[in-house]
């Protein structure tokens, strides 16, 4: 695949070659000691991310919320949860980014709100067939007094995607029942979130990140609700399907550009839109969000051709809508990678089902291999940030950490474990989400520790601050997801010191990237040709980039046993030692000539 020359304006575009770095906001760092991550905990760690070498910083959402979904629920879409701080915190964390640089992206979630969000209370409160209740999704029930659900729709997290209210009326919630759907036909909607938009900008935020994008238009009027009756999962991409990447959804995204480009430099936005690689790019056009996330490296196993695959679609989607892609192996919503490949690989389409068992049975069905795991996770590292386009990191990602499966099911907060029966229940998405851990020594005395999880621990690893004048042990209130003791081996402190940890590694991975390949402003690509490969180019991931002071960059991963000469030119890093100058298995290395 050889692609047209794009040549990135760097101040205008600056996303289009960034690398993010996505917070979870409630397990990044806790600067007032309650168990909970704060907007002052990431204005505390701003050196550290600037040391990392990001662009930008995508915070998850930091909003009033009941945390029925991990924020994603939220009550006040202008507003910081008290929890997390205030307004004034929000800004002084955008002014230290914006000093050292950072840019800053907030989440917008614009399919739900929170039930406790003021249009929902209005709603309930004005009763069936008033205009406040038209801006949810209510239908009367099934049966003589309406006693079913209008049809049979499941939530994404399990359970009836209907809600009954008091009234006897239903409303629709794709995700949690504290996540009722908006109705995307009626005005005021579009209202509340073009404000919205315009508050964060005004507030000097740079981009959004779109949650669940392809699901805001909904058809439930062209046929009886109950002729629907299919699992609103299914048919992405299918114009008849009634609720998810409808066409009239680019609508939504033509009207929120105009709003964008009241800025200057116009804000950008990421939808997170979980559809065929043949549709993303309609979100991804520069008159309506500008970019989308290519998920596919998230979803490939380690195997070279599905990374083959996933490279070819994020590319020619990018070309196709004008933009640049996205690569991302992990985020908050899927097992962390270091971990993924860790565990046997087997063919993607029962590979999540198989994570998904292994998840739920505490990580101990099959043998986790954390050394192979990490070796992996290195490489595809080197793999995905030689690549153009944005690069999305995941908070933890930078310490190798691995999914945390082992969390006792009472701890669990994800909705998706509270709302499927513990037989046939997934545990969800808490693994991924445990507090970072920044300091090996803020632990308790090993005497405390306790299988289950370090139980009357007083330390967190850093993670929580002990306010001032406290003594460590009364500081603080636990993590709000328990962190287990190998987290020590992976703090912060420990490997900022050790050349060889993970964190040292994205450190100079990144500023490599920066230097020799964005500074460019050339997105252009083009695979090595498999002869150069050795004798099997099917098991290798090998491609050429124009770098720095006209010289070409070539990245080149070994997924086979086979190992792989070392092309022409100076090696410049690689993931694991070569072995007499070729690339051994599960290896990658950048090379410069
Ligand atoms: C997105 C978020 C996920 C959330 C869901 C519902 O997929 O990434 O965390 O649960 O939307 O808002």
């Amino acid at each position: 695949m050889e692609q047209e020359v794009i040549m990135v304006d760097q101040a205008r575009d600056w996303w289009k070659q960034a690398v993010v770095y996505q917070v979870y906001p409630r397990s990044f760092r806790d600067a007032d000691g309650d168990g909970l991550g704060d907007i002052r905990g990431v204005t505390t760690e701003m050196d550290y991310l600037e040391c990392l070498g990001i662009d930008a910083i995508w915070l998850s959402p930091f909003y009033p919320s009941e945390l029925a979904d991990g924020g994603y629920d939220v009550i006040d879409y202008r507003d910081v949860d008290p929890r997390l701080g205030t307004l004034a915190d929000f800004d002084d964390m955008v002014a230290a980014a914006h000093a050292r640089g950072i840019k800053v992206i907030v989440d917008i979630v614009p399919n739900h709100t929170s039930n406790r969000h003021r249009f929902f209370q209005a709603a309930l409160a004005a009763g069936p067939g008033s205009p406040e209740r038209d801006r949810y999704i209510f239908r009367p029930g099934r049966g003589e007094h309406g006693e079913l659900p209008p049809n049979g729709w499941k939530s994404v997290f399990g359970g009836s995607a209907w809600e009954r209210v008091e009234d006897g009326e239903w409303y629709l919630h794709l995700f949690a029942k504290e996540q009722p759907d908006l109705n995307w036909k009626h005005p005021d909607v579009h209202e509340e979130f073009k404000t919205t938009l315009r508050f964060w900008s005004d507030r000097g935020v740079d981009g959004f990140r779109i949650d669940v994008a392809h699901a805001l238009a909904k058809d439930l009027e062209s046929r009886p609700l109950d002729e629907l009756d299919q699992d609103p999962r299914q048919g992405e991409g299918n114009v008849s399907n009634p609720l998810w990447d409808r066409p009239e959804v680019h609508d939504i995204y033509r009207e929120w550009r105009r709003v964008f480009n009241e800025y200057e430099p116009p804000r950008f936005a990421v939808a997170e839109a979980w559809v065929t690689p043949e549709h993303q790019r309609f979100y991804a056009s520069p008159d309506e969000l500008g970019q989308v996330f290519n998920f596919e490296f998230a979803k490939a196993d380690w195997f070279a051709g599905d990374f083959r695959r996933a490279i070819e679609e994020g590319l020619s989607c990018a070309e196709l809508s004008g933009s640049t892609s996205t690569w991302v192996l992990s985020n908050h919503d899927v097992p962390r990678h270091a971990t993924r490949y860790g565990l046997p690989q087997v063919k993607a389409t029962v590979h999540h089902q198989f994570v998904t068992d292994w998840l739920l049975r505490d990580g101990r069905t099959y043998v986790e291999d954390r050394e192979l795991g990490t070796r992996r996770a290195r490489a595809a590292l080197l793999m995905e940030m030689g690549l153009p386009g944005s690069v999305y990191i995941y908070q933890g990602e930078e310490l190798g950490l691995f999914e945390v499966a082992d969390i006792p099911w009472d701890r669990l907060e994800d909705p998706q474990a509270r709302r499927t029966a513990h037989g046939d229940a997934i545990k969800g998405r808490d693994g991924c989400r445990v507090p970072l851990p920044w300091s090996a020594s803020d632990t308790p005395e090993p005497a405390a520790w306790n299988d289950a999880f370090g139980e009357g621990m007083t330390g967190s690893f850093g993670f929580s601050a002990p306010q001032a004048g406290m003594s460590r042990a009364d500081a603080s209130a636990a993590p709000h997801l328990p962190q287990p003791r190998w987290f020590a081996d992976h703090a912060v402190d420990v490997e900022a010191d050790d050349p060889a940890s993970m964190l040292s590694f994205y450190r100079r991975v990144l500023d490599l990237r920066a230097h020799l390949l964005t500074a460019t402003g050339d997105t252009s690509f083009s695979w090595v040709p498999g002869e150069e490969l050795g004798p099997t180019p099917d098991q290798v991931i090998a491609y050429r980039r124009p770098a720095a002071g006209g010289k070409t960059f070539t990245c080149i991963v070994n997924f086979g046993a086979q190992a792989v000469p070392a092309p022409e030119g100076e090696l410049l890093m690689a993931s694991d030692d070569l072995s007499f100058g070729c690339i051994p298995q599960d290896c990658a290395a950048w090379f410069l000539a």
